[in-house]
């Protein structure tokens, strides 16, 4: 856990209270707490009425299927999530409104209408089904935050095929180990894309990637246009490499959509568990679009008028159900950006917001604890006078970035929503009802309505103080992890009977109110992003010169997590400053750049138990610069000194 017991104390005696501002209250979705007594009353009802708010080609027969720990929602039911993002609203004034608003880093724009989505929704399906896909085929997308990130998710929903994202700032080889654990059919990319000023080539990475993707038949190649495409020359393997906009162009406009069961999977997602492979959520259709379109609805207070930008990026959960499908589902105004929040300047997101009043802001609390540090001038140049919602996600929020969130950028006028939820959950599940809840800085509040949480021990007895648990299967649930029911079982449903794990500490204030206090196993949380601690490792000692290594997270002011890495050097390898770039870059290459470890400390040994278990929570204390704990169960006591000594001489 990432928050120690003397900021926690203080955390839980956080007084400031915030009811939501009477102009708010005043017009919000939501005006009356009993929406939580109803949901609680008849969880299944509840949510059967979100159900139905949403296009069904047949109506299910049974609303929960439980057989722990598989569940089904909708039985029966039949229905496609891009019809309920897409057709579904151009009967009327919706189709000529926007759906998407798009600005590249360089300011380039693009725009398009429900209409437009959906017709370009529709061409892309052709095109997919013209390279053969079929309903519950994969295909991968790895993009840039462009147009056609949105467009290739739900051209795959049209046509039944499981789309799976891979986040553009993976290396080749994390995407080729996603194409061959899901088998994927196709991948979607781009020649290149903008971040930062430079250009992420794709492309060339997917060609390297693609070397050892042997499912894979056919490469759709998205040119990013402008200045880039005139400087990269994305080189197209003949027969296999197809450009998007040529296939577009060929296909026709009109494209069914599939009739889908309402637990025929949408998507995979691949994420960072405590071992070394990444994990593959399976999240599946009618549930999943059932709670993601009524949270984005509820938590976002969705208004006729709101524009609705979330920062993320498309290749995380938040992206898929909060930029993409519930936004959508929702027919509302999405923004969307490719680029980073400091290009060409600091204030670049707050421009985005006055110039296209933007009204909702979703964003998560590395980038706020950056804003923060940039200083206040950067917001006070921009109008943001017509945000009215802001959101947080992705770690804890520490109550002095909440405070300057809601005094810089919210005016004082705006409520927070700070929301718990994973890609395992797959929407949100535990965060204020904006119209109804008093907020306090720090805490996610409650669960949502129809969501059981509990806080647990390991015995399973309900506690203050513990692990959070989720005590109902709930719609948009992940049903397992891609090929290994095993380990879905294992990871999520064997610490206690029926009871989904996590994996998160909690604490309940006398309010009634959740503190979420970080991660409980061996996965961090660097700038909102898990990354497993086993996963480093073994990009680690994949290099020749590691014989040994351990991760453990450092707490970052702006990252909330940095990785710190101990490592074993191989006798004939000295230790040298070069090495330890050329192993810090070996894990850029294996994993992305996002795992780099940010400290390492070469060791001759690591701090053992006797029966050979690395004590991470010495190593932890080491890289923190704490007072050492107990060290009586060590192997060799002496390890402890000698690191701490080294650890000193790296820091100076
Ligand atoms: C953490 C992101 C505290 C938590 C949607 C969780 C949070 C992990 C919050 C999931 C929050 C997310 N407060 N912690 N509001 N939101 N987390 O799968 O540790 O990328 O288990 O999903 O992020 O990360 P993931």
């Amino acid at each position: 856990m990432s928050t120690d017991a003397g900021s926690l104390d203080a955390l839980l005696t956080e007084d400031r209270m915030f009811p939501p501002p009477p102009d708010f209250a005043g017009r919000s979705l939501v005006t009356d707490a009993e929406i939580y007594t109803r949901a609680a009353a008849d969880r299944e009802a509840f949510w059967s009425e979100w159900a139905a708010e949403l296009h069904w080609f047949e109506p299910w027969t049974t609303v929960l299927e439980w057989e722990p720990p598989y569940a089904k929602w909708f039985v029966g039911g039949k229905l496609n999530v891009s019809y309920n993002c897409l057709d579904r609203h151009l009967d009327g004034p919706k189709a000529k409104q926007q759906a998407l608003i798009w600005e590249g880093e360089p300011g380039d724009t693009r725009t398009f209408t429900y209409e437009e989505l959906y017709v370009e929704v529709c061409a892309f399906g052709n095109a997919l089904k013209g390279l053969g896909v079929t309903k519950g085929d994969r295909v991968t997308i790895y993009l840039p935050m462009v147009p056609e990130a949105a467009i290739a998710m739900l051209a795959c929903a049209r046509i039944g095929a499981i789309h799976s994202v891979v986040f553009g700032g993976f290396s080749p080889e994390s995407l080729s180990d996603r194409n061959n654990d899901a088998a994927a059919k196709v991948l979607i990319t781009a020649d290149g894309g903008w971040r930062r000023g430079g250009i992420v080539p794709l492309k060339a990475n997917a060609d390297a990637a693609l070397a050892s993707s042997p499912t894979i038949e056919h490469v759709v190649v998205v040119r990013r246009g402008g200045a880039l495409s005139d400087q990269v020359d994305a080189t197209m393997l003949a027969g296999r490499d197809h450009w998007y906009h040529e296939l577009v162009a060929a296909a026709p406009s009109d494209c069914e959509p599939e009739s889908m069961d309402a637990e025929d999977t949408l998507f995979i997602l691949y994420t960072s568990g405590t071992t070394g492979k990444p994990k593959g959520v399976v999240h599946t259709t009618g549930g999943y679009l059932t709670q993601v379109a009524a949270t984005t609805k509820l938590v976002f207070d969705l208004q006729e008028d709101d524009v609705y930008w979330c920062t993320a990026d498309v290749g995380w959960i938040t992206g898929h159900s909060y930029i993409v499908y519930g936004p959508l589902a929702n027919g509302t105004r999405v923004l969307m950006y490719e680029g980073a929040p400091d290009t060409p300047d600091r204030g670049r997101f707050w421009e985005l917001c006055e110039k296209y009043g933007v009204t909702v802001f979703y964003t998560a609390p590395t980038a706020i604890r950056a804003f923060m540090q940039w200083g206040d001038d950067w917001p006070a140049k921009f109008d943001l006078s017509r945000l009215r919602l802001l959101g947080t996600v992705g770690e804890p929020i520490n109550p002095e970035a909440w405070m300057w969130y809601q005094k810089a950028i919210g005016g004082g006028r705006c409520p927070i929503v700070d929301t718990w939820w994973q890609t395992e959950t797959g929407a949100i599940m535990i965060t204020p009802l904006p119209g109804i809840t008093a907020t306090k800085p720090g805490t996610a509040t409650r669960a949502f309505p129809g969501i059981d949480v509990s806080i647990m021990n390991d015995a399973g007895d309900a506690t203050n103080a513990g692990y959070l648990a989720i005590t109902s299967p709930w719609p948009s649930m992940l049903r397992t992890v891609w090929g290994d029911d095993q380990r879905y079982r294992d990871t999520y449903w064997s610490r206690w009977d029926n009871v989904y794990f996590p994996g998160d500490g909690a604490k309940i204030d006398s309010d009634g109110y959740l503190w979420i206090l970080g991660r409980v196993d061996d996965v961090l949380n660097v700038a909102g992003h898990r990354i497993g601690t086993m996963e480093v490792e073994s990009a680690l000692v994949d290099h020749p010169a590691v014989a040994e290594a351990a991760v453990v997270g450092k707490t970052h002011d702006i990252k909330g997590q940095s990785i710190a890495a101990f490592v074993t050097l191989r006798d004939a390898f000295p230790s040298s400053d070069a090495l330890l770039t050329e192993i810090r870059d070996h894990v850029g290459i294996k994993i992305g750049a996002i795992a780099k470890p940010e400290m390492i400390v070469f060791t001759a040994d690591l701090p053992k138990t006797r029966s050979g278990k690395i004590m991470r929570r010495l190593l932890r204390d080491i890289a923190e610069g704490r007072a050492v704990g107990d060290t009586t169960t060590l192997a060799d006591p002496t390890v402890v000194a000698k690191l701490q000594a080294m650890h000193a001489e790296d820091e100076s």
